[in-house]
């Protein structure tokens, strides 16, 4: 009778061990059978209704038993930690061997790359590499560069006004930058020649836009100021520039033409085989009213100044026939650079 009901738990115990995948269960299986209040516990406490001759040998069974299922346990739980350990080794496989994944970085825009490439020849030259703000006021944009009060460009359809009340005095009266020429006059009145100076930048003007215009382009201004500066430093410089930017020869026309703020003044067109003349640079020997406008004597000092319109040289180093895909963010466009 006791035998087999010994057997009986054995088998029992064997039954509900092997159902059991997890720890959790394991733990709760041992304070079961091997708990203070476990039936091992419950056994042995029953001990003591034995007859004497019984009691040794059923004790003795009872603790064979005993250590069997300590055994049991702790080899299902060695089995089951190292199921989780395979688990987690095929979950967290890595095959190293595997292509790596391509992350887009994008790239520079291509006028910033234009930009950076012109401002290396002209620092290569001896130029130094100045700034200015893009809202400026009607002083630095018109005035000081000697031009008139009534001239079209400060008009509503030309110039991009600050909304406010228009002051008398034009330092007071705020636009958006028309070109980067006001960087001229900011810079001499804190520099003393001689100087050499470019000066890359966004400008704005209430145009109507066509292939070759824009609302905003970048112009790259050039300043030179010494003792005896004559329009062949200007030319040569422009044409070593021109040269070096293109890799090339290519063909330029120098065009009388007429700034407020240089005199003599003259336009560049540049020309590709097969193509159109495109004007380019605005340029000419800075005006006497201009130097006196940033505080220098005009007996003293002799310069040429320049004006490049950034966006127009891209176009002809890329061959972009309309100036508008600059600024139209097309990543079609934009990724061929
Ligand atoms: C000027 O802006 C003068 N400040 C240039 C200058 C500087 C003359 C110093 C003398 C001394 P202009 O408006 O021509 O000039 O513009 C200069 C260049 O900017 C042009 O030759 C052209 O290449 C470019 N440009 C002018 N308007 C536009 C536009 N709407 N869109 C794109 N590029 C333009």
């Amino acid at each position: 009778m006791i035998e087999i009901n010994l057997k009986e738990f054995k088998s029992k115990f064997k039954k509900e061990i092997d159902r059991i995948e997890e720890l959790k269960q394991l733990d709760t299986l041992y304070r079961k059978y091997l708990g203070r209040k476990g039936e091992i516990n419950k056994l042995f406490k029953n001990l003591k209704n034995f007859p004497e001759k019984k009691k040794k040998e059923f004790g003795e069974k009872l603790n064979l038993i005993k250590t069997e299922i300590e055994k049991e346990i702790q080899k299902k739980a060695e089995f089951i930690k190292k199921k989780i350990q395979q688990l987690k080794l095929e979950k967290e496989w890595l095959d190293v061997t595997r292509p790596g994944k391509k992350y887009e970085i994008g790239h520079l825009h291509p006028l910033t790359i234009v930009q950076r490439e012109v401002l290396e020849i002209f620092q290569s030259m001896g130029f130094e590499v100045v700034e200015g703000p893009e809202v400026e006021t009607e002083w630095y944009n018109f005035d000081a560069l000697n031009i008139p009060r009534d001239h079209p460009a400060r008009d509503m359809q030309d110039t991009l006004w600050i909304e406010q009340k228009r002051s008398l005095n034009p330092k007071f009266n705020f636009l958006m930058r028309t070109h980067t020429s006001p960087v001229q006059i900011r810079y001499m009145e804190k520099h003393n020649p001689p100087l050499r100076i470019v000066v890359p930048g966004r400008v704005f003007r209430n145009e109507r836009t066509d292939a070759t215009h824009d609302v905003q382009f970048y112009q790259l201004e050039g300043l030179m100021v010494d003792e005896d500066i004559q329009t062949s430093h200007f030319k040569a410089i422009i044409e070593e520039f021109l040269r070096r930017f293109f890799k090339k020869e290519i063909k330029i026309r120098l065009r009388p033409s007429f700034f407020p703020f240089t005199e003599p003044s003259f336009e560049i067109d540049v020309k590709e085989k097969g193509k159109n003349w495109m004007e380019m640079i605005g340029a000419g020997m800075v005006h006497p009213n201009v130097f006196k406008a940033a505080g220098l004597n005009p007996k003293n000092w002799q310069g040429f100044a320049f004006g490049i319109g950034l966006d127009r040289l891209a176009m002809l180093k890329y061959k972009i026939n309309d100036i508008r895909l600059f600024y139209n963010n097309d990543l079609r466009f934009l990724k061929q650079f």
